[in-house]
């Protein structure tokens, strides 16, 4: 059977695509996600940061040459060439693309807006099929409201949509007031796909040490469950193609996934844990599952189990949060959970 599914206006010959991790910075793996089928590949991210620490870093380097030495900017390689982070993220997007078939996506990391943006270009330039901007900030100050926040990431996706022809995704967070409609202004300002959800790292603290540890766990699959329910809900409700990252382990989760509405389903824990191979591994499972329910495609599964198809959408709703609530008490065990 044929695993073919439309993501970003791409048609991938699998639903499985490897979300950004280390795993991209090598183009031997990324020839090897395509060998095992992923339908793409998203490269690990480029930071804001990066990208403005180094133009910084250059102008004053500049700068303070220029001050000294008149003549000393024919000592300097031109800015366009100077070989920077930012530049060997590019140099990779070439080298992936000239390696592999499948769409190469390219992983840009910020949340203001400013010339950082522009380097969405440049990966275009690069050769990256389509850019996955992810919005990953924290908000701490008291003073910035909601409201606030969600422009300036709407500003940000503008920049960015307005610097490429490539179709843009955008990563994010879960934690919005309201997820939906949030989710349909990202559409507005020019998102063609939504990667549901960011996972966020919580540093712990070692009460022997007193101090705050940094904490990277992979993730578990009771993880999909989150992304699962607003992709269900989001399914046929806004023009977007959506992602599911988080929680992907197996080829169960793959079937929910798409069940829920996912065009695709993304994986990073599973691969950094188990090796690239458990794609085919779980691209195999998928397909007899299908097979033995006698699923014809990808697309007939697609979204029907998403709100809009499932018999009680209430299930997705408060109605939900009540019903689990109230199975503790007849299952104690909690094995309805
Ligand atoms: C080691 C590691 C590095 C990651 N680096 C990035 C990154 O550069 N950019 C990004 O958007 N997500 C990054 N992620 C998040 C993953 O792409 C993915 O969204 C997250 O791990 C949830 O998916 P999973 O449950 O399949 O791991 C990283 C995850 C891990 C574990």
């Amino acid at each position: 059977m044929k695993l073919n599914t439309n993501y970003l206006g791409f048609n991938l010959s699998s639903p499985i695509v490897p979300s950004a991790s280390p795993l991209s910075e090598n183009v031997d793996n990324i020839r090897a996600m395509e060998d095992y089928g992923a339908g793409a590949v998203v490269m690990y991210s480029l930071f804001e940061e990066q990208i403005e620490h180094e133009s910084h870093e250059l102008d004053h380097y500049l700068t303070a040459g220029t001050d000294s030495f008149s003549e000393s900017l024919s000592f300097f390689p031109d800015m366009n060439t100077y070989v920077t982070g930012p530049d060997l993220y590019l140099e990779k997007i070439r080298r992936a693309r000239e390696a592999v078939d499948i769409p190469v996506i390219a992983s840009l990391n910020g949340a203001s807006p400013g010339g950082w943006t522009n380097h969405a270009r440049l990966m275009e330039e690069a050769g990256a099929s389509a850019i996955e901007l992810n919005l990953y900030y924290i908000p701490t100050d008291i003073d910035i409201s909601g409201e606030q926040i969600e422009k300036r990431y709407l500003a940000v996706v503008k920049l960015v949509r307005e610097a490429v022809g490539i179709p843009v995704a955008v990563k994010l967070s879960p934690y919005f007031s309201s997820t939906a409609h949030f989710a349909n202004e990202l559409c507005k300002v020019g998102a063609s796909g939504l990667v549901l959800f960011n996972r966020f790292y919580q540093p712990d603290l070692d009460i022997y040490n007193l101090e705050v540890v940094p904490s990277l766990h992979l993730s578990s699959p009771a993880e999909i469950r989150l992304p699962l329910r607003w992709i269900a809900m989001l399914y046929n409700r806004i023009p977007a193609d959506l992602a599911l990252t988080s929680g992907v382990h197996s080829y169960q989760d793959v079937i929910k996934g798409l069940m829920a509405g996912a065009s695709v389903v993304q994986m990073a824990s599973e691969l950094l844990k188990h090796g690239i191979s458990r794609i085919q591994d779980i691209l195999e499972a998928t397909n007899t599952w299908l097979e033995e329910h006698e699923y014809d495609s990808v697309e007939q599964l697609q979204g029907s189990m998403s709100q809009m198809h499932v018999a009680d959408p209430s299930a997705f709703e408060r109605a939900n949060y009540m019903r689990v609530l109230k199975s503790w008490q007849e299952d104690p065990m909690g094995t309805a959970l």
